[in-house]
């Protein structure tokens, strides 16, 4: 049994075989997905998505990339959105400066905003940090975010950060990327990571595991995350998947 913690099935990459894809991850033992919004009509169509899937839950909120679209009215629709059976989260949210598709003040301005949406709510949150470390978790600190924790997604960051994340009550998620050749930070990483705080992930459409590197990511690769997280920590494949399983269902109370 196996838990996709991050997952995009509303990306147009999906539109010609969605319903295929999502059969597909289930039928492969992904028995829970948790679908990652990217602005306000990701959000509007992972509700959907929770709505046509059991086993399918949802995060709503605005990803940096578009935070330079956001007004205060979407920050109250957020929380009508959240209000939704399956909606268990709020992500994904954070800084990207590697692309910087929005003013880097308006990201931490509408980062901020959107933990104290989760502050509010009781909801944890799902983090996206890219090339940006040192602002996420300064502004992780500064807005408490520690009170509802969450997920740093596709975790970055090196062995060292990783006590600061902990110790403001958060996971770590890793994905695809542990697979690849050049992944010595992350093997490093899930050395060191306690069990009880490690998620797994495809991120899909993206950030697809090897060998399958170069297709359409889906959630039945996210077996390959588990299966390298085992060699790397001399567990087996079912211990792994059983428990990042729990962790995640943990993280968003899911029964
Ligand atoms: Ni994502």
């Amino acid at each position: 049994m196996l838990f996709d913690s991050h997952a995009h099935y509303d990306n147009k990459r999906f539109n010609e075989d969605r319903l295929e894809a999502i059969k597909k991850a289930y039928d492969s033992g992904v028995m829970y997905i948790l679908n990652a919004s990217a602005d306000m009509a990701s959000s509007k169509a992972t509700i959907s998505l929770t709505k046509e899937f059991d086993f399918v839950y949802g995060a709503v909120g605005v990803h940096p990339h578009s935070a330079a679209e956001m007004t205060d009215e979407d920050i109250a629709k957020l929380e009508e959105f959240a209000k939704e059976d399956k909606i268990v989260a709020i992500g994904e949210i954070g800084l990207d400066y590697y692309y910087d598709f929005s003013p880097r003040e308006q990201q931490k301005l509408w980062f901020a905003k959107q933990i104290n949406l989760a502050r509010k709510l009781n909801f944890p949150i799902i983090i996206h940090d890219r090339d940006a470390h040192k602002d996420v978790l300064d502004i992780v600190k500064a807005e408490q975010a520690r009170d509802v924790g969450g997920v740093f997604h596709c975790y970055s960051g090196s062995v060292e950060m990783l006590r600061d994340v902990l110790e403001n009550n958060f996971y770590i998620s890793v994905g695809g990327t542990l697979t690849f050749k050049n992944a010595k930070k992350a093997v490093e990483v899930v050395e060191h990571v306690p069990l009880d705080r490690l998620l797994i992930e495809t991120d899909c459409p993206y950030l697809t595991p090897e060998p399958h590197r170069g297709k359409r990511n889906d959630s039945s690769y996210v077996r390959l995350v588990a299966e390298k997280i085992a060699e790397i920590r001399g567990m087996s494949f079912e211990e792994v998947a059983e428990i990042t399983t729990n962790n995640a269902k943990r993280l968003f109370r899911i029964k």
